[in-house]
């Protein structure tokens, strides 16, 4: 399967899943990393990689229906089959959710549904809860929303959102490899 990572920030999930690929524990292909942001570092991680990278701004467009068309000319061009959203900063809208359907996933750094949408940390840092965790889900048009596929807690250290956002990020890079092994699995078991 042939797999479009749309990230918009560091990529440190899209590296992980890159290497799980690499080193032969997910069978899949990355073709093409999408970014929103021109200016991400994860580009920079895309050419480390040596996976093409393309940039669509969505500013350039009049509406989310014409960025969304103008990158699924690009997933079609590049025959893709799943997409991966991995810190994509930005709802899919019907465009992408009407071509892929039950084949867009995410990850969120809570046990969903508590706490969705930004800071997701932050906020159950200001909730005081000593689990959080990490959830990997199919997408729907909602903020987080959509069928689980895989979660896993993951301790809040008090006060201290640099080691508790560390701690989410290594279960993170281990739970979103292990939820693609599953559903391309899955996927292998129905044909
Ligand atoms: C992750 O915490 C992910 O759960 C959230 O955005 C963050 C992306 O981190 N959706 P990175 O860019 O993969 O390092």
């Amino acid at each position: 399967p042939r797999i479009a990572v749309f990230a918009s920030g560091s990529g440190s999930n899209f590296e992980a899943i890159a290497e799980a690929i690499q080193s032969g524990e997910l069978g899949a292909d990355i073709p093409v990393l999408i970014t929103d942001k021109p200016l991400a570092p994860v580009i920079t991680r895309a050419e480390r990689l040596g996976i093409p990278a393309a940039a669509v701004n969505p500013k350039a467009f009049p509406d989310k229906a014409a960025f969304e068309r103008t990158v699924l000319a690009r997933l079609r061009d590049e025959e893709i089959d799943w997409i991966v959203l991995a810190g994509y900063m930005r709802l899919i809208g019907p465009t992408l959710l009407g071509a892929f359907p039950n084949r867009i996933v995410n990850i969120h750094p809570s046990l969903l549904p508590a706490f969705p949408g930004k800071d997701a940390v932050g906020q159950a840092l200001a909730a005081g809860v000593e689990t959080t965790g990490v959830t990997v889900h199919f997408v729907d048009e909602g903020m987080d929303t959509g069928p689980v596929i895989l979660q896993r807690e993951v301790p809040v250290v008090p006060g201290d959102r640099e080691k508790t956002e560390a701690a989410i990020h290594a279960i993170e890079h281990e739970l979103y490899k292990e939820a693609l092994q599953k559903l391309l699995a899955e996927e292998q078991s129905r044909v």
